[in-house]
């Protein structure tokens, strides 16, 4: 009997999702494996929404953001029922292997369905880069290069007009996306749930900053310790200066992957389809110290992927 993988992409998109669908079929395909496409991630499971693959369906989508199985956040595989459904489905469709592309939730799925014997691989993909077990998700280096371009045209703005300008940037519970891309792009100010938001200091810094000469000022927030608008009236309540606020949203999101995205994407691809060949399942793809390797998902879950607060300390030396 021929095995079977299924493939499924779940959560928040990512720029990167693309090739690695396409690694996980072409490589699947190649050593012999039937490779079944899920759409809309753990809902299509639920419903047996699963189309048999094969080296064309996975052509001309390596250059594009998003994911084309498309992806759902799906609160009904989190109820007993739905779940029941799911295994049921995954069984009838005779499917030996699932490849979940998603970030920590996507994982708690796949960690679930492994309980339950289903042998379960997960490849990391969020732009938020906060997966415990793993330095990288699939998607980061994406959006942190459109925040940073989208940055450096309101910066233009914010020069001419010396205002201060805020941006706002995803990062549910982590402010990954917020630091590096503050550190890239030089924001004077960058706020992380990570780091106790004290509005004092800011708006001491900005004030000193402004009599130093420096007549505009770039505030980047991750959007899971303040709201842009907030910190905005907070600013404007304790000095002169009226902040002009930039909600990223979507748009760090979507966008073709970069070459490191495309990268890690298929690497990592390719690697979930190795370690199936050898019955290494369970596992978590994760990068860690420049290298790919598997993580057992209790060990992936004992590891937290915390920001580096050295970086948060250079960013603010640096922002003079
Ligand atoms: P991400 O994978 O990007 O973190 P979510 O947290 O929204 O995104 O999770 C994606 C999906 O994974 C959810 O919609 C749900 O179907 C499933 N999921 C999340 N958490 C759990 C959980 N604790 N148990 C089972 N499934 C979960
Ligand atoms: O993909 C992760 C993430 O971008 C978070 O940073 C953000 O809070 C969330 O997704 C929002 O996504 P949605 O609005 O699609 O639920």
């Amino acid at each position: 009997m021929v095995k079977r993988i299924a493939v499924l992409t779940s959560g928040g998109d990512a720029p990167g999702m693309n090739a690695a669908i396409r690694a996980v079929v072409r490589k699947g395909i190649h050593h012999g494996f039937e490779v079944f496409g899920v759409q809309r991630g753990y809902e299509g499971v639920i419903q047996g929404d699963f189309k048999l693959m094969n080296f064309h369906s996975v052509g001309g989508i390596i250059q594009h953001g998003g994911t084309v199985l498309k992806t759902a956040r799906s609160e009904a595989f989190k109820t007993a029922e739905g779940f029941d459904a799911a295994l049921e489905q995954l069984k009838n469709h005779y499917i030996d292997y699932l490849v979940v592309i998603g970030g920590d939730g996507s994982m708690a799925g796949a960690i679930k369905l492994a309980d339950a014997g289903i042998p379960t691989m997960v490849i990391p993909g969020t732009i938020d880069n906060d997966m415990p077990g793993t330095e990288y998700t699939v998607g980061f280096d994406t959006a942190l290069n459109t925040v940073l371009e989208a940055v450096n045209k309101i910066r233009d703005t914010a020069a001419s007009h010396e205002r201060v300008a805020i941006v706002e940037v995803m990062g549910r519970s982590a402010g990954h996306i917020a630091l590096m891309a503050g550190l890239a792009c030089g924001a004077e100010a960058i706020l992380l749930p990570e780091e106790p938001l004290d509005m004092d200091i800011i708006c001491e810094r900005l004030a000193k900053s402004h009599q130093r000469g420096k007549l505009y000022s770039i505030i980047l927030v991750a959007e899971g310790v303040a709201k842009g608008y907030d910190i905005a009236s907070q600013i404007s309540a304790r000095t002169d200066f009226q902040p002009h606020v930039t909600v990223l949203g979507y748009i760090q999101r979507g966008g073709n992957p970069t070459a490191t995205d495309n990268i890690m994407a298929s690497r990592m691809g390719a690697a979930a389809i190795d370690h199936i060949l050898q019955d290494n399942v369970n596992q978590l793809i994760a990068w860690q110290k420049g290298q790919i390797v598997t993580l057992p998902y209790e060990e992936a879950l004992k590891t937290k992927h915390g920001i580096d607060l050295s970086i948060y300390d250079l960013a603010s030396i640096l922002a003079r």
